[in-house]
């Protein structure tokens, strides 16, 4: 993969794909939340209303990014899995959310190679909630925090 030379054109096409992601966690977050049932969801169910609020402002704060840089805002989500077992959903959000947070931690880096900080500061900012939700989902799930690292990048 090139180290160099993201264009602006190319880092608003990959913000799109991490808006059509947070599209996917706000309508992933909207059905989870309400249909996670029995005592032992409770407590997470509450947590993914919250995510999926916190996933709205991702969109709109990604959205922002997209139009500065003279691009369209996509209108499209990834899809959503949708499963009748709670933990299979909790599985699907939590996969997510690790893919997300590695697109996130290489975003900022493509945003700081384009001397564009302010942007990185923005996305440093939804990096934070982005592991709150990984850290919600892995203690609901009873395991541990994945380390997820950077995308494309083999070794250290
Ligand atoms: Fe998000
Ligand atoms: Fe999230």
């Amino acid at each position: 993969m090139a180290e160099k030379g993201i264009s602006r054109k190319e880092l608003a096409a990959l913000l799109n794909a991490d808006l059509a992601r947070e599209y996917q966690a706000i309508i992933a977050y909207v059905v989870y939340s309400q249909v996670l049932k029995g005592a032992e969801y409770m407590n997470i169910a509450d947590q993914l209303e919250q995510h999926a609020k916190q996933e709205l402002d991702h969109a709109l704060t990604i959205s922002r990014q997209i139009d500065y840089l003279g691009e369209m805002p996509t209108a499209t989500p990834k899809p959503v899995k949708l499963s009748d077992k709670p933990r299979e959903m909790l599985r699907f959000d939590l996969d997510n959310e690790n893919e997300t947070i590695r697109n996130y931690r290489e975003r900022i880096r493509q945003c700081e190679e384009l001397g564009e900080f302010a942007m990185a500061e923005q996305i440093r900012q939804i990096l934070v909630q982005e592991q709150d939700h990984q850290i919600d989902l892995a203690t609901a799930l009873g395991e541990d925090v994945p380390d997820v690292g950077r995308p494309a990048r083999g070794g250290k």
